[in-house]
């Protein structure tokens, strides 16, 4: 890092401690909070973040520190929930463990694999098989209906099954089997992000990122969607990241990181 002191550069406190987490921390669960809360076998970790810093560089010359050296461990299949107010870095970390964005500084691990030192191709790879996307503003295809925008998903991840039989599966598993001819236009805001939740599940991936998946929605069709995360990862045993800014959320999560600043705060 230079030795230009920057309004929001991390402190001292951040200095990654090598004496704590060993020189090859790679996948190896953690326990900085000392309560032995949340440490899974190495094994059971899927994504591993290790001093992760995202500096933006701001028009006037300086830099803006979005996450100034943040550890964390996602379990596999399970639902860790990411919490912060507007602006503390959600975004721009699922950015990151999802591999849509580089670090400026750090590792990120997936499955052990370091995503900085892998080429290009096989992160490609990674995005279009292994991860599925949920986001806030649904990004169904709008001239589509249900079933032509799960189909759509399974056809741009190159799904080797039998498309038809998945696409039933999956809408049935969100509660709209009796919907699949309907438009986007045609449904609630709930119902389009059910829509594009079985769309993110239905080629299979290891992962589900949901940036503020229920963000848009009203209290009720956001608890739905919620459930429904929860029935994912008890019956598909899929891995689910969300982030929210929803505190009645919280309680859901299996693990709950709070980011404040661009720093972990708390890990519930
Ligand atoms: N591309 C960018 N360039 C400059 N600053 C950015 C950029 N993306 C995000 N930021 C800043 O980083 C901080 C964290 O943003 P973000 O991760 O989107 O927060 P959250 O998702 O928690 O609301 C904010 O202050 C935001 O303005
Ligand atoms: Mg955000």
């Amino acid at each position: 890092m230079s030795e230009t002191v920057y309004n929001n550069e991390p402190g001292n406190d951040q200095v990654y401690d090598e004496t704590i987490y060993g020189d090859d921390t790679a996948g190896q669960a953690y326990d900085e909070f000392g309560d032995n809360q949340g440490v899974y076998d190495q094994d059971d970790i899927i994504i591993s973040a290790r001093n992760v810093v995202k500096c933006f560089p701001m028009g006037n010359g300086e830099k803006f520190y979005a996450l100034k050296g943040l550890d964390m461990d996602v379990p596999r299949g399970k639902l860790t929930i990411l919490k912060g107010r507007s602006g503390s870095g959600k975004t721009t970390l699922l950015n990151i463990l999802s591999a849509l964005d580089d670090a400026t500084e750090g590792e990120v691990y997936v499955n052990g694999n370091e995503l900085n030192t892998m080429p290009e191709t096989e992160r490609e790879k990674l995005r279009r098989y292994d991860i599925g996307f949920v986001f806030q503003s649904v990004a169904l295809i709008p001239i589509m209906n249900a079933y032509e925008n799960v189909d759509f998903g399974l056809r741009l991840a190159d799904y080797e099954g039998n498309r038809d039989e998945r696409i039933k599966e999956v809408l049935d598993m969100v509660g709209l089997g009796g919907r699949m001819q309907h438009l986007p236009s045609e449904m609630s805001g709930g119902e389009q992000q059910r829509v594009a939740i079985a769309r993110a599940v239905a080629h299979k991936p290891q992962v589900i990122f949901a940036d503020e998946p229920t963000g848009a929605l009203d209290t009720a069709s956001g608890l739905t969607v919620m459930k429904l995360f929860k029935e994912l990862v008890a019956k598909e045993g899929i891995t689910i990241v969300m982030t929210t800014h929803d505190p009645n959320l919280m309680e859901l999560g299996d693990v709950v990181y709070e980011i404040e600043d661009g720093e972990i705060v708390a890990r519930a």
